[in-house]
């Protein structure tokens, strides 16, 4: 499955229970596991590559885990020296988090990732956890994996990040539990919270208190985690700007995580003329509920604060942008050409290729919506990418290659789309 060729979809009434699992909360959940005392349970884990490569990183690590295919119990024996290297495929928030996890742990590791990943810059996390005493090294001075990690006694820090980096500040805060006094971190905007969220849940001693993130070492074991895992808002994205560009159509998006870290992208929409409402069913370490879209005539916006709430939508919001009428700008959005591709040309590219004025900038680019044409694209590996053009074929038709990375965060979001349109694979 190399190819797909999307067509036009027509309007669309759907009620959609099945979205992928959060990510992010997926891999900290079998992370943090290793942490506690006694048998976490973890229902509604995302089974994709890049989490079930976490997963398997804890097993190897010496965690005992049961999976009945529906819920995942991990019980720690604390962290132990793997002989396997440790391969996080294409996963950045599990390279990243890993390290913090295993600066402070006893023995040896090893931890790369596919060709995608060992292109993407690790000194982030390499650099501040070498200042605290962490023996880590990989080529580039650090910067590239595979990376050599040897635990090490870890010194406290206050530590001020120039990037808004959830795995960044997830990295530290991991360290920063096992440091010999209490910690301090300073973010430039507030990143997703997920790991401060969890970890409070389970008893870590973690403040928070605007930017800053104080975080007292660990003196016993944490409480197990019992945990849903809700559907992923990034995943869920693809099918708002769906039901919001296919004229006439209307969607109900079960069960995703409200957070409002991770929801800024629907809000970037609404801002855009799209039609909107949130339901709130429960409220555990996150707050959740179901997103409804109905279809709505979209105008241009500016997209230039709180980035990192809406970093992973950007792609899937350039299609909606690509749709609305007059010209809209992404701004402060530099961090979009280190993730799985560099987003920024990614976007770009596509949309030109799909008949889109548009312009790019060192940290964004300048869309002016027009009408789709089908193209063809290719994703350049990268998941977001893939999916967003894929959507655009909602519209206007579209071949899309290089569609295996999809299986990293979103395996049934075919069995969704087919649900739209017709599609069509070829190798
Ligand atoms: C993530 C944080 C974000 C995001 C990534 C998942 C996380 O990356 O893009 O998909 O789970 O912490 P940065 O923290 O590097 O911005």
């Amino acid at each position: 499955m190399s190819l797909v060729i999307v067509s036009p979809a027509s309007p669309f009434s759907l009620h959609i229970d099945d979205i992928a699992s959060d990510k992010s909360i997926s891999h900290r959940s079998v992370m943090f596991a290793m942490l506690a005392e006694g048998q976490s349970v973890i229902e509604n884990f995302l089974r994709a590559e890049d989490t079930m490569n976490s997963l398997k990183i804890v097993q190897n690590l010496g965690a005992k885990v049961e999976d009945d295919g529906e819920v995942i119990k991990i019980s720690s024996q604390g962290i132990q020296e793997s002989f396997e290297v440790l391969d996080c495929g294409n996963s950045g928030t599990g390279m990243r988090l890993f390290c913090g996890l295993l600066s402070s742990a006893n023995g040896h590791f090893v931890v790369t990732g596919d060709k995608y990943l060992r292109r993407r810059p690790m000194k982030r996390v390499t650099d501040p956890l070498r200042s605290i005493g962490a023996k880590i090294d990989g080529r580039e001075d650090g910067n590239l994996a595979p990376l050599s990690i040897r635990g090490a006694s870890l010194q406290a820090f206050d530590y001020r990040s120039k990037i808004a980096s959830a795995q960044v500040k997830s990295c530290m805060i991991l360290a920063a539990l096992q440091a010999d006094n209490a910690c301090r971190y300073t973010e430039p905007e507030l990143s997703r919270d997920h790991t401060e969220r969890m970890l409070q849940g389970m008893g870590a001693d973690i403040e928070v208190d605007g930017l800053t993130t104080t975080i007292k070492p660990m003196k016993k074991l944490l409480t197990p985690l019992y945990i849903r895992v809700p559907a992923d808002p990034s995943s869920a994205f693809f099918f708002a700007v769906a039901a919001s560009i296919v004229e006439g159509s209307e969607i109900v998006l079960e069960g995703v995580t409200l957070n409002p870290t991770r929801i800024e992208a629907f809000k970037a929409l609404e801002r855009m003329g799209a039609d909107i409402t949130y339901e709130l069913t429960e409220d555990k370490y996150e707050p959740i509920g179901n997103i409804r879209v109905r279809s709505a005539e979209l105008h241009g916006v500016e997209v230039s604060e709180n980035i990192s709430w809406l970093i992973d939508e950007l792609p899937a919001l350039s299609i909606a942008m690509a749709c609305a009428k007059g010209e809209s700008i992404v701004k402060n959005a530099k961090e979009l050409r280190v993730k799985e591709s560099d987003r920024i040309a990614t976007v770009v590219t596509g949309l030109r290729a799909c008949g889109i004025e548009v312009d790019e900038y060192e940290d964004g680019y300048r869309i002016v919506g027009g009408k789709l044409q089908k193209a063809k694209v290719d994703s350049d590996g990268d998941h977001r990418i893939a999916m967003s053009f894929i959507i655009a074929g909602l519209k206007s038709g579209m071949e899309v290659s290089d569609l295996e990375c999809i299986n990293t965060s979103f395996p049934n979001f075919f069995t969704i789309l087919q649900k739209m349109t017709t599609v069509e694979f070829s190798k």
